[in-house]
């Protein structure tokens, strides 16, 4: 049973810049909640019930929002605004929430590494908060059963235009479901002309508690960082890792386009902003035409 999920949100966010100077990327806005609430309420859907937060500094926003704060209550209660009273309420009764601090931003795999302590060796989850998936079950819980039924390693696969290849981790193998792959290879942001598929991997993996040992050993890799796909490359070679090809509507929040493409998406399906984002939509529209 994976109880801890990692939440790396330690890296610099130069994509959002200059934004990301003073706030981190994971707490700008989808909407009325910070891009990192999705991933929070992924995780606890799927029964998660540990969150471990690589964190560094500039971040300390993100550990705020899950905290009680009594000034804010007790205005809402004086103000009769119950519904939100309760709902901020609600944010800080989540899960239990650790934190570690990753002093230098060398890569994914070393900021995974740092969540060592906090998570021991068991099974456990990795969500990265710029992958936010709209699923029914939760995306990481797809890959949780699928961890459950087979064991080993689980990562979240997408399929990529072959000219978008070097911008992800791609795998390949053999496909023992037409929604499961067994991995035999895994190449960190290979050129187009040299990907071995152009099935990606999204932020969502489900790995062995075995994989800090790896990583204590992987050296750094592409841009001279400690790449997480090197370390479960060396699981993908012994034949325990798969890939699921997962049920629901991701996007990649990690730069502004992502991000406005997500707000409208959910926009459109939240009935309290559904009508006010079609309205907005047509006079963009109108104007443009114009
Ligand atoms: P990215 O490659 O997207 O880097 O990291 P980034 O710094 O967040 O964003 P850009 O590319 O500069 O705009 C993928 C994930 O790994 C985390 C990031 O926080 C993000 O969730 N990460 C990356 C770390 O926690 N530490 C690192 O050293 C590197």
């Amino acid at each position: 049973m994976v109880r801890k999920a990692v939440f790396p949100v330690a890296g610099l966010g130069t994509r959002f810049l200059p934004a990301t100077k003073s706030v981190p990327k994971e707490m700008l806005p989808l909407l009325d909640r910070p891009c990192f609430a999705y991933v929070v309420a992924e995780a606890v859907e799927a029964g998660i019930t540990e969150l471990v937060l690589v964190t560094a500094r500039g971040k300390t926003s993100i550990e705020d929002y899950f905290d009680r704060s009594p000034a804010l209550e007790a205005s809402l209660e004086a103000s009769g605004k119950l519904g939100l009273l309760e709902e901020v309420r609600a944010i800080a009764r989540h899960a239990k929430i650790v934190s570690v601090r990753q002093q230098e931003a060398r890569g994914l795999g070393h900021a995974v590494l740092t969540a060592a302590p906090a998570v021991g060796n068991e099974d456990f989850a990795v969500i990265l908060p710029d992958d936010i998936v709209d699923g029914s079950p939760p995306a990481i819980g797809q890959l949780l059963a699928i961890q459950a039924d087979y064991g080993g390693a689980v990562v979240a696969l997408k399929e990529v235009p072959r000219e978008h290849t070097n911008r992800y981790g791609i795998c390949a193998g053999s496909w023992q479901r037409p929604d499961l792959m067994q991995i035999q290879r895994m190449v960190e942001k290979p050129k187009p002309e040299e990907a071995p598929s152009t099935s990606s991997i999204v932020g969502r993996y489900v790995l062995p508690g075995r994989i800090f040992e790896i990583l204590e050993q992987t050296p750094p890799g592409r841009g001279g960082e400690i790449q997480l796909t090197d370390a479960i490359a060396v699981l993908a070679a012994e034949g325990s890792v798969r890939g699921l090809s997962f049920q629901g509507q991701h996007f990649d929040t990690g730069h502004p386009l992502g991000l406005l493409e997500a707000s409208l998406y959910f926009a459109l399906r939240r009935p309290d902003y559904a009508e006010g984002a079609r309205a907005l939509l047509a006079r963009q529209q109108q104007q443009r035409d114009s």
